[in-house]
């Protein structure tokens, strides 16, 4: 019960490392929203949440809408009592390289993957610091921190919220929120399915892995429950890599 008596908000929580995230986080005693424009695979995972003993709720939020996420704390205020954690979670994935990558492309995957980030922080800041403070979890990735042909706006839009994070750790430290990073290498999830599918693919990328395979959701649920909960009272700005060793070699 590392999450007992708190509130969290997950976006992105309808299926893969969000979901996880919202599962684990309900078994440590937190009540958990899990913000989504998917709302099927949302509610599915808040139910299951339910039945497995946890409190969960679903709303309807998309993370580059600035009045979704005016109303999205409101609602989570109202019906679960208060804001201490906040997970940054929902993003898009966008393989294009540099000279294919398309203009609208661009603008999408930086809407969700950092302006989203940018906009939660900013409405749900004032929440946490009326309960004394609270906990921001961005998830970046390793593409924030290495190049690549592939995913120009992705490894861009994650950069974003590398820095920024550490923008808003200073902005938010005298009320008590502390803001932190995690930066995952290749997870299985409905993101990542597509392009591993192909096996010649999923040897490969398993090969990059010093520790032999890829990531799974609830690895990066238990990094992000450590950085959510009291244990971390002390840290703010960093950023951890989660990735089996593949960018320490
Ligand atoms: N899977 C990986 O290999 C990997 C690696 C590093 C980082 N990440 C990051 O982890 C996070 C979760 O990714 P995942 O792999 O679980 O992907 P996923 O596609 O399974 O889940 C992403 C979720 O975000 C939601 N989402 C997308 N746009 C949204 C919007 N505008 N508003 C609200 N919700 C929105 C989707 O509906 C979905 O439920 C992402 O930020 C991703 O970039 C994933």
């Amino acid at each position: 019960m590392r999450l007992r008596g708190k509130v969290a908000l997950v976006t992105g929580g309808a299926r893969g490392i969000g979901a996880a995230i919202a599962e684990v986080f309900a078994q440590e005693g937190a009540k958990v929203a899990i913000g989504d424009i998917l709302t099927m695979e949302g509610e599915a995972t808040a139910k299951a949440i339910g039945r497995s003993g946890g409190e969960a709720i679903f709303l309807h939020l998309d993370v580059t809408d600035e009045e979704s996420w005016k109303r999205g704390v409101k609602a989570v205020v109202a019906e679960l009592g208060g804001l201490d954690i906040l997970v940054n979670n929902a993003g898009i994935g966008m393989r294009a390289g540099l000279e294919e990558v398309s203009r609208e492309e661009w603008q999408s995957t930086l809407d969700v993957n950092s302006k989203g980030p940018y906009l939660g922080t900013k409405h749900a800041a004032p929440e946490m610091a009326q309960r004394g403070g609270g906990s921001i979890v961005n998830i970046s990735s390793i593409a924030a921190m290495v190049g690549g042909d592939a995913s120009v706006a992705y490894r861009a839009s994650k950069g974003a919220l590398r820095s920024l994070t550490k923008a808003m750790a200073i902005r938010y430290a005298s009320q008590g929120i502390r803001v932190n990073s995690i930066h995952p290498g290749d997870v299985i999830t409905p993101m990542s399915e597509p392009y591993l599918a192909d096996s010649r693919r999923l040897r490969e990328r398993i090969a990059l892995v010093p520790l032999g395979r890829l990531g799974r959701p609830r690895d990066i649920a238990y990094l992000a429950l450590y950085l959510a909960s009291d244990e971390a009272s002390y840290v703010t700005g960093i950023e951890i890599v989660i990735d089996g060793g593949r960018t320490a070699q």
